[in-house]
């Protein structure tokens, strides 16, 4: 099934969901209507009790340029808060089923912002991620001196985001910040494959514990330890809990239910 606005299109593929961005003219900058369009793509999948797994990509030649440079170049402060982009972010932070960025091509400003939202970066050899902002006189403003710090650490991500200079996919992955890299032709099948092994998973175990790392990267140890621990305990109220330790004293393939 295959449903499409002009900037975003939304397929499923079994308990896959897959968003597209479509505004390959401006490199998918990333507008108000864009944030808009991805914002209702994802909620639409995230109500959608047959999608597991959301995959989020470009093309093949760009993830996202970042912010779309027409719509502030001229913007006050206070047109910024009445744009609210804010809050476009906040939405996408409440998505509760798993985001798998397929990156290919740029993945810059808010482009590198959206894959860093992400639970997981599948990227291709030709991806370059960066935080271009400091060029054009202002800073990353949605996440980014946060998460690519907490991901590739301080002192790299300082390198990034004060020169504005991208690094390659290949060194993205050496320093962690993608799961896999594969050859362009590849990029998408391998975030379908990654999706399709984290879909067959139990879906409430899927969710809490994503929960408890997604929390626990933003907050203290103490306090993500007792989410985890919370999280752990409700599990075993699942039918799925006991199915899965069933299945394997019993040596055969469980059947999960989402229970
Ligand atoms: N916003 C608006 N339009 C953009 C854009 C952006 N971020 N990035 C590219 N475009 C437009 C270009 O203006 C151009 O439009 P026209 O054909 O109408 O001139 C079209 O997309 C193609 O771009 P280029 O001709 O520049 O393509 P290129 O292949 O020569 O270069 C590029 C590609 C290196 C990605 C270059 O386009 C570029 O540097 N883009 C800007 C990247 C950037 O600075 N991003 C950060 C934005 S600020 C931000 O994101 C803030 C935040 O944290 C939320």
């Amino acid at each position: 099934m295959t449903t499409s606005t002009s900037i975003v299109l939304t397929e499923q593929d079994g308990p896959i969901g897959i968003v597209t961005l479509n505004r390959p003219k401006v490199l998918n900058a990333l507008s108000p209507a864009m944030l808009e369009a991805i914002c209702q793509a994802l909620e639409t999948l995230d109500a959608n009790p047959d999608v597991r797994v959301i995959i989020l990509t470009g093309g093949p030649r760009v993830f996202a340029a970042g912010a779309d440079i027409k719509a502030m170049a001229e913007a006050s402060p206070l047109d910024i808060v009445r744009m609210n982009t804010l809050g476009y972010w906040q939405r996408m932070q409440r998505i509760n089923k798993p985001i798998i960025a397929a990156v290919s091509g740029y993945a810059l400003g808010g482009g590198c912002e959206l894959a860093m939202q992400c639970d997981l970066i599948v990227a291709s050899e030709t991806a370059l991620f960066g935080q271009p902002e400091i060029k054009v006189g202002i800073m990353p403003g949605a996440g980014g001196t946060q998460r690519l710090a907490k991901a590739i650490g301080p002192y790299r991500a300082m390198e990034m985001v004060l020169t504005g200079e991208p690094i390659t996919a290949r060194e993205a992955h050496a320093c962690g910040l993608v799961n896999r890299l594969v050859p362009v032709e590849r990029y998408l099948d391998e975030a379908k494959e990654l999706a399709r092994t984290i879909a067959a998973r139990p879906p409430i175990a899927v969710r809490l514990a994503r929960e408890a790392l997604r929390y626990g990267v933003e907050t203290t140890l103490r306090d993500g330890l007792a989410v985890e621990r919370r999280n752990f305990i409700l599990l075993f109220d699942t039918h799925d809990q006991q199915e899965g330790m069933k299945a394997f004293l019993e040596k055969r393939k469980p059947e999960f239910k989402g229970e």
